[in-house]
């Protein structure tokens, strides 16, 4: 594995490995993407290999300006689709993935052989750059093993897939911090299958139209449920929980990391060791620096790892989406 920082020499390096089939690692704003060219299915079974990802859970794929939607997603002219996607078109670049039906040009395969297909158009440049040099639409899902904290730095990524990877681009952390927002434009109501940084609110305000998530209403017809709203996902290797669901006697002699935002910390009775992160920004910086606080203490032999709840509005949704799943091991699985 080499780590490049990005420039014009690693970028060109990057696309020409995408052509010939390789995977690379780029920067995204949301979350690193492990990329490799959509239109390759040699390429799309890599990426699935090397995340040791479920065959079942599709892939998203990038392109780099709006028109590319129509190349690989089927769009009926005049359709309640093609519509919904005008009025969203302002949202890119950006932390927005769209759900579609895909095209037959697309192999099956990066849509984990379902008929729809994820699309977005990412914002972060070096993405765009690569998009750009090599010509392809690029497969990218997050660059974790699967299951696992998405990485927000190249230096997470280096971590936990270094091996595995031939390149790696440096782009700086993510500003977004959270996987993009996953909206299914099929079927009769817009619904989110994914919440991000971009709310329903704001969403709907674009389209003109109420939009739901998952959880309000049933997975629409002819869309997959998103195997990434399986209930553990995003998780830490250290057990984590929130603090509500821990009794003092659960911390006796162990090494605990706390993860809270603005509250002040409790009395910890009779811990080994107590390590304290507290993220106090708003939720959009909050967003952005969570991932790399639950890294952080991932990466430090303790016992567990304890959360703490903030109301779930606007982007503290997606957090707090987020640190459900990362709490919901198998032990505490209803
Ligand atoms: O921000 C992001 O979206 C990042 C960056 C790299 O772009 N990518 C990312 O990809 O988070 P991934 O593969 O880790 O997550 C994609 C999510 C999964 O939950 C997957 O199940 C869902 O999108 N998805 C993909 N294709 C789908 C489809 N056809 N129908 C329903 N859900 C789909
Ligand atoms: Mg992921």
């Amino acid at each position: 594995m080499t780590l490049y920082k990005a420039s014009p020499e690693s970028i060109e390096l990057a696309s020409r490995a995408i052509r010939e089939g390789d995977v690379i690692c780029m920067p995204t704003e949301t979350v690193y993407g492990l990329a490799g060219d959509a239109l390759n299915p040699a390429s799309i079974e890599k990426i699935y290999n090397i995340k040791n990802r479920p065959l079942n859970n599709p892939l998203i794929v990038h392109v780099p300006v709006f028109e590319d939607i129509f190349k690989y997603a089927s769009v009926t002219a005049d359709s309640p689709e093609q519509h919904r996607l005008l009025k969203l078109r302002h949202f890119w670049p950006g932390p927005l993935t769209v759900i579609l039906k895909r095209s037959p040009v697309l192999p099956s395969m990066v849509s984990a052989g379902g008929d729809t297909v994820a699309i977005r158009i990412p914002r972060h440049p070096v993405a765009l750059a690569i998009l750009s040099a090599c010509r392809r639409p690029l497969a990218a899902p997050s660059a974790n093993p699967s299951g696992y904290i998405s990485p927000t730095c190249a230096e997470h990524v280096e971590r936990m897939l270094g091996e595995k990877i031939g390149i790696i681009i440096d782009g700086g952390p993510s500003e977004v911090g959270l996987e993009s927002t996953v909206l299914s434009l099929i079927g009769e109501k817009p619904c989110i299958l994914r919440p991000g940084l971009l709310d329903a609110a704001q969403l709907s305000s674009a389209l003109g139209e109420e939009v739901q998530y998952l959880s309000d209403s049933q997975t629409p017809a002819g869309t997959m449920p998103s195997p990434g709203l399986l209930s553990q996902h995003y998780s830490p290797r250290t057990p984590a929980f929130f603090y509500d669901q821990l009794k003092d006697s659960d911390y006796t002699d162990k090494r605990v990391g706390y993860l809270c935002f603005d509250q002040s910390v409790p009395m910890f009775k009779g811990t080994a060791h107590l390590e304290v992160i507290r993220l106090s920004g708003d939720n959009q910086q909050n967003a952005r620096e969570i991932y790399a606080a639950l890294h952080k203490l991932d990466q430090m032999s303790l016992d567990l790892i304890v959360v703490d709840k903030i109301p779930a509005v606007g982007a503290a949704l997606a957090i707090m989406d987020r640190l459900n799943r990362a709490t919901a091991h198998s032990s505490h699985k209803s």
